[in-house]
C-alpha cells in the first residue's frame, strides 16, 4: 500500500470477512470453501468494500447496515479476479501475492470457486443484510443495482469486450470494414450470420481452448477514445460505482446528493482502471503481487499503449481531479474525509 488509506475500515472490512463461513451440509464439499477463502482472504486491498464503508460514514449510515453489501461486493471482485487470471482469460500464476486460484487448486476447483463466491455474495448480502435491520425494499434495490453492475451491462460485459477487443480490431484492419466485425473461427451455427472469411486463427494460450470456438460471436473492436472508456466503465467502473451506488440504496438516499456520488464514483471507477493499466507498465510483481507486463504479453489495449504513460498519467490527474470536484460538491462539509483520502489512495497507489 501507498499513502494514507481509512485503515480502521480496512480492518473492520478484513475482521468480518475471515469470520465468513460458506459451510457446506456434505463434508465432501469442504475443499470449495478452502479454495474461497484461499482467494478472499489472501491481503487484498479491500478498496471497494472500504469504499461502501466510507460511502456509508460520508451518509450517516450505521456501519453494521452497510457491511453485508461491502464484504458481497468482496466476495463478488475476488470471483472476479479468479476468473480473470484462469488460463482462457489472462492466464496469470500470481495474485495477491500468492499463487492463483487455479495453480493452487486445479482449473476445475477454481472455476467453481469463483462461482460460488458470486452465489453466496448475494445470499449473504440479503439474509445478512435483513438481519442487519435494512428494509428489504432497500435491500432488493440495492441488489438489483449490484447484479446489474456485474453483469452484461457491467463487469462480465467488460471483460468480454476486452478479451475480444484484439480479435476485433484484427478483423477490422484485415478489411471487414463492419464497425461490428466478427471472430470467424470455425463454421458459424445456422442462426448466427457469418463473419468475415478471416483464416481460422492457431489457438493461442488464452484464447479460448486448444479447440477454440466454434461459433461465430460477433465482436466490436475497441479503438476510439470513447470505445476504452466504456471497456473501462464497465469491466472495473460498474462494481466501483455500485460500492458507492447500493450504499445509497441501502440508506434510501435518492436525491441531488446521491447523484454527485454516483458523478464521483463513476470518475472514481474508470480512474482506478487507468492506475491498474499504468502499473501494469511501472510495477513490480512484487509490489503489485500479480505478474506486471500481463497486458503487453496479451496485447490488450489500454491507456498506455493508447495515450502513452505520459499521456495515461496525465488523464489519471484529470479523472482524480473531476472526482475530487464531484466529491466535494456532494458532500460539502464534513463526512467525506475517507472518501477523499481513498479517491488520493486510488490515484497514487503503487500496488
Ligand atoms: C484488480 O483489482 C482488478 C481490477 C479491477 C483492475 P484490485 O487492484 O482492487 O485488486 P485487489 O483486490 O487489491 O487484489
Ligand atoms: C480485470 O482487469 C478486471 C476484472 C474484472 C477482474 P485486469 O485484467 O487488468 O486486472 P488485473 O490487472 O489482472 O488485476
Ligand atoms: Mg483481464
Ligand atoms: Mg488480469
Ligand atoms: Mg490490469
Amino acid at each position: 500500500m501507498s499513502g494514507p488509506y481509512p485503515d480502521d475500515l480496512r480492518a473492520a472490512v478484513d475482521a468480518y470477512l475471515t469470520a465468513l463461513r460458506f459451510p457446506a451440509r456434505a463434508p465432501a464439499v469442504g475443499g470449495l470453501e478452502e479454495a474461497m477463502r484461499y482467494s478472499l482472504l489472501a491481503g487484498g486491498k479491500r478498496i471497494r468494500p472500504v469504499l461502501a464503508l466510507a460511502t456509508a460514514r460520508a451518509l450517516g449510515l450505521d456501519q453494521r447496515a452497510a457491511m453485508p453489501l461491502a464484504a458481497a461486493i468482496e466476495l463478488i471482485h475476488t470471483y472476479s479476479l479468479i476468473h480473470d487470471d484462469l488460463p482462457a482469460m489472462d492466464d496469470d500464476d500470481l495474485r495477491r501475492g500468492r499463487p492463483t486460484c487455479h495453480v493452487a487448486f486445479g482449473e476445475d476447483v477454481a472455476i467453481l470457486a469463483g462461482d460460488a463466491l458470486y452465489a453466496e455474495a448475494f445470499k449473504h448480502l440479503l439474509t445478512a443484510g435483513l438481519a442487519a435491520g435494512v428494509p428489504a425494499e432497500n435491500l432488493l434495490v440495492a441488489a438489483a443495482e449490484l447484479a446489474d453492475a456485474t453483469g452484461v451491462d457491467g463487469m462480465v460485459g467488460g471483460q468480454f469486450l476486452d478479451v475480444t477487443a484484439d480479435k476485433a480490431l484484427a478483423a477490422a484492419e484485415s478489411g471487414a470494414g463492419d464497425p461490428v466485425g466478427f471472430d470467424a473461427a470455425a463454421s458459424p451455427a445456422d442462426d448466427v450470420a457469418p463473419g468475415p472469411e478471416t483464416p481460422l486463427p492457431a489457438a493461442a494460450p488464452g484464447s479460448g481452448g486448444p479447440a477454440g470456438p466454434t461459433v461465430a460471436v460477433p465482436v466490436a473492436p475497441v479503438v476510439t477514445a470513447e470505445d476504452l472508456r466504456v471497456l473501462h466503465e464497465l469491466k472495473t467502473g460498474r462494481l466501483i460505482g455500485a460500492s458507492v451506488g447500493c450504499v445509497l440504496a441501502i440508506a434510501g438516499v435518492d436525491d441531488d446528493r446521491a447523484a454527485a456520488l454516483r458523478g464521483f464514483a463513476a470518475d472514481l471507477g474508470v480512474l482506478f482502471q487507468v492506475v491498474d493499466d499504468i502499473l501494469d507498465v511501472t510495477g513490480t510483481d512484487l509490489d503489485l503481487g500479480k505478474p506486471q507486463g500481463s497486458d503487453e504479453r496479451h496485447g490488450k489495449r489500454t491507456y498506455v499503449t493508447e495515450y502513452g504513460l505520459d499521456g495515461a498519467r496525465s488523464m489519471a490527474t484529470e479523472l482524480h481531479d473531476a472526482a475530487s470536484t464531484a466529491l466535494r460538491s456532494a458532500v460539502p462539509s464534513t463526512g467525506a474525509e475517507d472518501l477523499h483520502t481513498l479517491t488520493a489512495f486510488i490515484h497514487t497507489r503503487t500496488n
